[in-house]
């Protein structure tokens, strides 16, 4: 099989812009492509915006910067972007059957040799494969949010995935100047967010049963065990809505009423407060703009 050169990246929220900058910025090809011109344009501006911090920086010349935006293209039509690519990552909205559908699609729309990878948090390969008339060729390529920063990527096997396609994609992760992370058999939510859920989780009973402020939770996970930031701030990055979705798919599948979202998290959604895309979420920003 020959070399990843051609990267699709399909969806251009927060993680769909930046894994198309990580591979632009590793010298591939990228077309991101979005079903909303909206979301296509933000993603243009927060990327140019980081790139212009980048080069302040002086982590990259101006010129690197002006060649990765030169191997970027940006556009709706899937049929177009799918064009002789190599490996269509998709890192749409989390549910299952947008992304049935649109794998079924990319099936027919990317070269028969493509790696078809999702990105998804929850959703393990098996459940999307047979969508395809390549399950052999379907992967979990699991990025962290914000995936400019980030290492690690997880690379999730389904039992059909081959092990051509996955030494395909722990190279490209290589490549990308990322650490992978083999998952040798699928389970939701892998590993790094299975470990994180129990934090999240374990933070949101003690919130809900009024012990602790969400303040206190979050200093104490900084301070005492020496986190990056405390599950709230961490929810407000990532967006509320994303766990919440995976939550709901999961309860959805297993019928557990622990496995469903929880009453906090629950009120945030209904209110729109997602975190900081929203300007609130279990923090304020609005007096400080988007990170
Ligand atoms: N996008 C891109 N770059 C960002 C960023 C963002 N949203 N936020 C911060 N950065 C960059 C900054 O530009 C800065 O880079 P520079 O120093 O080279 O300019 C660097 O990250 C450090 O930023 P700050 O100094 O402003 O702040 P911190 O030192 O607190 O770092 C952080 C920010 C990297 C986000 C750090 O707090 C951290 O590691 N937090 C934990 C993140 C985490 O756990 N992510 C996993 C989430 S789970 C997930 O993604 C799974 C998914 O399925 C939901």
């Amino acid at each position: 099989m020959a070399d990843i050169t051609k990267v699709l990246v399909v969806g251009s929220g927060a993680m769909g812009a930046q894994i198309a900058m990580v591979c632009s910025l590793a010298g591939l090809e990228v077309a991101v492509q979005d079903v909303a011109e909206a979301s296509l344009e933000r993603a243009r501006e927060e990327l140019t915006q980081r790139m212009q911090r980048s080069v302040d920086k002086g982590r990259i010349t101006a010129e690197e910067r002006d060649a990765s935006f030169t191997r970027m293209r940006f556009g709706t039509d899937l049929a177009e972007a799918a064009k002789g690519v190599d490996i269509a990552i998709e890192a749409a909205v989390e549910k299952i059957d947008v992304k049935r559908s649109l794998f079924a699609d990319l099936d027919r729309l990317t070269p028969e040799h493509a790696i078809l990878a999702t990105n998804s948090s929850s959703f393990v390969p098996s459940k999307i494969a047979d969508a395809t008339t390549r399950p052999d060729r379907v992967v979990g390529m699991h990025f962290f949010n914000p995936a400019l920063v980030m290492k690690c990527v997880e690379v999730v096997r389904g039992p059909q995935t081959s092990d051509e396609t996955a030494a395909m994609t722990v190279a490209l992760v290589e490549r990308l100047g990322k650490t992978a992370v083999v998952v040798d058999k699928e389970i939701p939510g892998f590993i790094a967010n299975r470990l994180l859920n129990a934090v999240r989780d374990e933070a949101i009973r003690l919130l809900e049963g009024g012990y602790a402020s969400v303040e206190s939770i979050d200093t104490a996970a900084r301070t005492a065990l020496g986190y990056p930031m405390g599950p709230f701030e961490l929810m407000d990055l990532t967006g509320i809505d994303i766990g919440y979705h995976t939550k709901q798919a999961r309860f959805e599948e297993t019928g557990h009423p622990a496995d469903a979202p929880s009453r906090s998290v629950v009120d945030k959604v209904e209110r729109g407060e997602l975190g900081r895309k929203t300007g609130k979420g279990w923090y304020d920003y609005t007096n400080e703009g988007n990170h």
